[in-house]
């Protein structure tokens, strides 16, 4: 949420400002800025909507300069418009910022009595007002931002630049992520590794507090406590190529259709070379010392969650809890000794999610993560961090990375199971058969692609829709009806297949499309059933199914899918592909901007 970055260099800093934002739109796109020092003077540019609109501008009116910031914005504080966008400067000082500064009324009240002229509704620009206030008390730029630090509360990752400073950034983290890269000779900043990718792949996380002074030189870093302190600089791998939208139209394309490659990565990192056993990293989890399992999570990755709640429940004989991440926080729940806490993310960064993990881990409770991003302050915060291995996720609406947690969630159901004693060595060898071939079904699955784009030019008509699923089922109708309104903007629906007739049934007409997801196993009938209700009152129904529940349901059906067989109980993970081609096909049908849906961001990293 918000993407930030700077750089000290040996060349023109604004191109390479906006090469890197490139990389961090996905965190926000309301509107971006730079601001540069050059000549000792500093100045800025600004625009509204797609980075673009600043690349346009940048044409017409040219930043020079090596020394440089630059933002991705999206809105907290104030409506997306030039005045509001980053950077935000006063005098000496210009300011990027991720976060929410939560005392700026105060501040800004307090700054604006000593004289100070606001001029846009932002809680950042207070930031940079308090930095020249210090600077006027004849503070060095250095003192004047610990000075400002110390005065803020809330989360942040932030980046000063000063007027008359060209080999100097100072950068704070409390809260929000920020990476150091190091050059030769060149420095660099941004919120995330990828940003920096083309520039440096040796990087240095900033620790929770952790102040850095950057000069070209290098980086001299403070803890929260103050001590200087030496953080590693890591060689991080990032495969381009992974980054790039590779010949598809949009990333969420490329990703929904590299799934079958890194979910089966994904598994071959946990099961051993002869298919049969499980090998989770450093020592794995101890589930027979435990007697329920606290599962939290953020969207797609709570819908990831309560799929998992089936399957831990049903072969492991585990009572699972599954939260969102923002209510468990101010819920206060008790935790129960004996409790396992998982927090599901793929960026590994979002706040509330962020918030539980550290409210488990204040109760002594044992907290693994299922994460993408394995240098994300949750895995960083976590006793045990499995990682999904599903690469770079760049849409902003999740695919990939959700077939990948619900796969690193069904190895830790049967690990459970085995465990607890619920499966012999047999048992588990069938359903880790079972589970690779499921990377093969989806392509099978992604073979559908032009009867699901048949399909979504009808539901792209339409302006509610609803999916059903029983079981495991539920969580996907929830997931697909999340995808499809977010890139769509349909609205849309998922609903307990058993719940429809207790309320919802009352939409069903022929203007609302029912997407029944139900493969043939042993809740198909009842599921069947409650497709019939809807068809009986004039619903359309679009039938997800293999071909024994095709030939079962008969022809009656709107449209029916025939998928891939899916091997029991992990079908979620194949239909989750229908799902999501359905989702992104309606949302290029009604021209919506499918990478970067209107109003949302990558990485949530505000409350
Ligand atoms: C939806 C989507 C979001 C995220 C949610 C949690 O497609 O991507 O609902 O799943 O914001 O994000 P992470 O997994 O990064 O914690």
């Amino acid at each position: 949420m918000c993407g930030i970055v700077g750089v000290l260099g040996d060349h023109e800093a604004a191109p390479i400002l906006v090469q890197a934002l490139a990389r961090l739109e996905y965190r926000g796109y309301d509107s971006a800025g730079i601001a540069t020092v050059s000549g000792g003077q500093l100045d800025r540019r600004r625009a509204v909507g797609k980075l673009v609109n600043l690349s346009d501008l940048l044409v017409h009116e040219p930043l020079s300069g090596k020394a440089g910031i630059g933002h991705t914005r999206w809105a907290t504080h104030g409506a997306p418009t030039v005045i509001n966008a980053h950077p935000h400067c006063a005098g000496r000082v210009a300011v990027v910022h991720n976060g929410i500064i939560e005392n700026f009324r105060a501040l800004r009240e307090e700054l604006s009595a000593c004289g100070a002229g606001f001029e846009s509704d932002t809680d950042t620009e207070t930031v940079a007002h308090l930095a020249q206030a210090y600077l006027d008390e004849g503070m060095t730029p250095q003192q004047a931002a610990e000075a400002t630090l110390k005065r803020l509360e809330g989360a942040f990752a932030l980046l000063f630049l000063f007027e008359g400073e060209e080999d100097l950034m100072i950068a704070a983290r409390k809260g929000s992520p920020l990476a150091i890269g190091w050059g030769e000779g060149e420095m660099f900043v941004g919120s995330d590794a990828i940003a920096l990718a083309p520039m440096t792949n040796r990087i240095t996380y900033l620790d929770e507090g952790d102040r850095a002074t950057i000069t070209r030189a290098g980086a001299e870093i403070h803890d929260a406590a103050g001590h200087l302190v030496n953080r590693p600089v890591k060689t991080v791998e990032i495969d381009l190529a992974r980054a790039e939208k590779g010949g598809h139209k949009h990333f969420m394309a490329k990703e929904i259709a590299e799934q079958p490659t890194v979910l089966g990565e994904a598994l071959r990192h946990y099961v051993t070379d002869d298919g049969k056993t499980l090998t989770l990293p450093d020592g794995g989890i101890d589930f027979t010392g435990i007697d329920r399992i606290s599962m939290v999570a953020c969207g797609t990755a709570y819908y990831a969650c309560l799929t998992a709640k089936y399957w831990v429940e049903q072969l492991a004989g585990l009572p699972v809890d599954v939260d969102i991440a923002s209510e468990f926080r101010y819920r206060e729940p008790p935790i129960a000794k004996g409790t396992l806490a998982m927090f599901v993310s793929q960026s590994g960064e979002t706040a509330d999610t962020l918030a539980a993990l550290r409210y488990c881990k204040d109760r002594a409770a044992r907290i693994v993560s299922v994460v993408n991003v394995p240098e994300s302050t949750i895995a960083r915060e976590s006793d045990l961090a499995l990682p999904i291995l599903a690469g770079p996720e760049i849409g902003v609406a999740s695919t990939k990375a959700f077939t990948c947690q619900l796969a690193v969630l069904a190895i830790c159901a049967l690990e459970a199971a085995a465990q607890r004693g619920r499966l012999d060595a047999g048992g588990l060898a069938r359903h880790l058969d079972d589970l690779m071939t499921v990377p093969g079904r989806m392509n099978a699955a992604l073979a559908l692609e032009n009867d699901i784009t048949a399909a979504a030019l009808d539901l792209a008509e339409t302006e509610d829709v609803l999916f059903l699923g029983r079981g495991a089922m539920f969580a996907l109708a929830l997931e697909g009806a999340l995808k499809l309104k977010e890139i769509s903007y349909i609205h849309a629906e998922g609903y307990a297949s058993g719940e429809l007739k207790h309320g919802p049934i009352a939409l069903v007409d022929q203007t609302v499309p029912v997407v029944v997801c139900a493969p043939y196993d042993m809740l198909f009938d009842k599921t069947v059933s409650n497709m019939q209700e809807v068809m009986a009152r004039g619903g359309k129904v679009l039938l997800i199914t293999d071909a024994r529940g095709a030939a079962e349901a008969g022809s009656d059906t709107w449209r029916t899918l025939v998928m891939p067989e899916a091997p029991d109980p992990f079908a979620p993970i194949l239909y989750a592909v229908p799902l999501q081609l359905l989702a992104y096909h309606t949302a290029v049908a009604k021209g919506t901007d499918v990478d970067q849906p209107r109003n949302l961001a990558k990485s949530v990293t505000v409350e």
